[in-house]
């Protein structure tokens, strides 16, 4: 670590906000400066608890007064564009965004674009693919210890395909070191699939993946909730948690666990966000790629409005990069409004 002491603004204060604040607010080499907070009344009771006096309602009125070195933009989905914009033609070295990223996918472009056109080190959030030990479990299979690469498979990719589903996709993408080329979607039930949003929609199919593998898609759960990758010697599982290692079987066929001996990771006892954060801070100061990206966040729209296009086409392939950038897919208006607009805001003795 370098002696810089990041200058940080959380922009959107509310349940995960908060989260990213505590964390912030623990790490060494990182001060919150400002909170940026639509909600003038949650804005002050977290002014008190994080001990920052720089408040405001907007992120224009922020960047007035004060260009951060970080912005952590974690308002609901709607508003992250114009914030991941403003930060980037402002100055900020560094932003990172929420899940999902966008509805439209030409929003997520015109973030992406605005970040990469400065250098800013754009990140994708709390993610399981930023996981130090899903990142080491990919470097392990990216350096052939496990065997060739033979198959893989996604498992309840259904729900909320989007909001959620983005975790899967980001974690395929990473373990396989491939890109989604081309999907065919079943798609259930039929009213998730006339509507705009992704809730409830269940997707069954397979992805193409670029290096040739068809990769089977489970729209609800199977033994397995995640991304299970075969090789030519063992079944990498991610599930959720530490993905598991197994080789071979015993004399009842079920499969070996071997121990996967993660290496410690310098971070983990300050919070659930470290690989997120960590891997953010670490590709702000050497200019390089934080474990997940916006770019990340994007590929997962765009496989997730791929996939409802094919199931709402009779399943017709369809491939990617997508042509129609006007393609969108909403989350749930939860994520996309956030608690105040739909009915569960997080009380002021809550956000104390
Ligand atoms: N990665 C994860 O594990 C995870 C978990 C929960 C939420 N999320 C995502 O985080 C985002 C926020 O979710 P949340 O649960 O914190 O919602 P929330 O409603 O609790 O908080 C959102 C906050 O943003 C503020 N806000 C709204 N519009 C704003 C604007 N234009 N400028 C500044 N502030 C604004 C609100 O006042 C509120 O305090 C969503 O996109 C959600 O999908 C991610």
């Amino acid at each position: 670590m370098n002696d810089t002491k990041y200058r940080v603004a959380i922009i959107g204060c509310g349940r995960m906000g908060q989260n990213y604040a505590e964390a912030y607010t623990t790490y060494p080499d990182t001060e919150i400066v400002a909170i940026v907070d639509a909600n003038t009344q949650r804005q002050n009771v977290l002014g008190a608890r994080f001990g920052v006096d720089a408040l405001y309602s907007d992120v224009d009125a922020l960047l007035r007064d004060i260009v951060p070195d970080i912005a952590v933009v974690v308002t609901p989905t709607k508003y992250m564009k114009d914030a991941v914009i403003a930060c980037a033609e402002a100055g900020v070295k560094g932003i990172s965004t929420e899940k999902p990223i966008a509805a439209r996918l030409e929003d997520a472009d015109a973030m992406v674009d605005a970040c990469a056109e400065r250098d800013v080190v754009f990140a994708g959030g709390n993610l399981q693919r930023a996981m130090n030990e899903v990142q080491e479990t990919a470097s392990r299979l990216h350096n052939g210890e496990f065997g060739d690469i033979r198959g893989a498979s996604v498992h309840g990719f259904g729900g909320e395909i989007s909001g959620g589903g983005c975790q899967h996709i980001s974690v395929l993408r990473l373990f396989t070191n491939t890109e989604v080329e081309e999907i065919v979607a079943y798609g259930s039930p039929p009213e998730a699939l006339n509507a705009e949003t992704d809730e409830g929609l269940i997707i069954n199919g397979s992805f193409r993946l670029t290096n040739g593998l068809v990769c089977s898609v489970f729209g609800t759960p199977t033994p397995c909730r995640g991304v299970d990758v075969w090789t030519d010697e063992c079944l990498v599982r991610w599930d959720w948690n530490p993905p598991e290692i197994f080789r071979g079987y015993d004399k009842q066929g079920n499969r070996i666990r071997l121990e996967p001996n993660y290496n410690p990771y310098p971070w983990s006892e300050f919070s659930y966000l470290t690989g997120s954060i960590r891997s953010f801070l670490a590709a702000v100061d050497r200019n390089g790629h934080p474990w997940i990206t916006g770019a990340d966040l994007r590929q997962a729209l765009e496989v997730a409005i791929a996939a409802k296009l094919s199931a709402t086409r009779n399943s017709v392939p369809v491939k990617l990069p997508l042509e129609d950038r006007s393609l969108a897919l909403y989350p749930r208006p939860y994520r996309w409004l956030g608690g105040d607009a739909t009915g569960k805001p997080q009380s002021i003795e809550e956000a104390k």
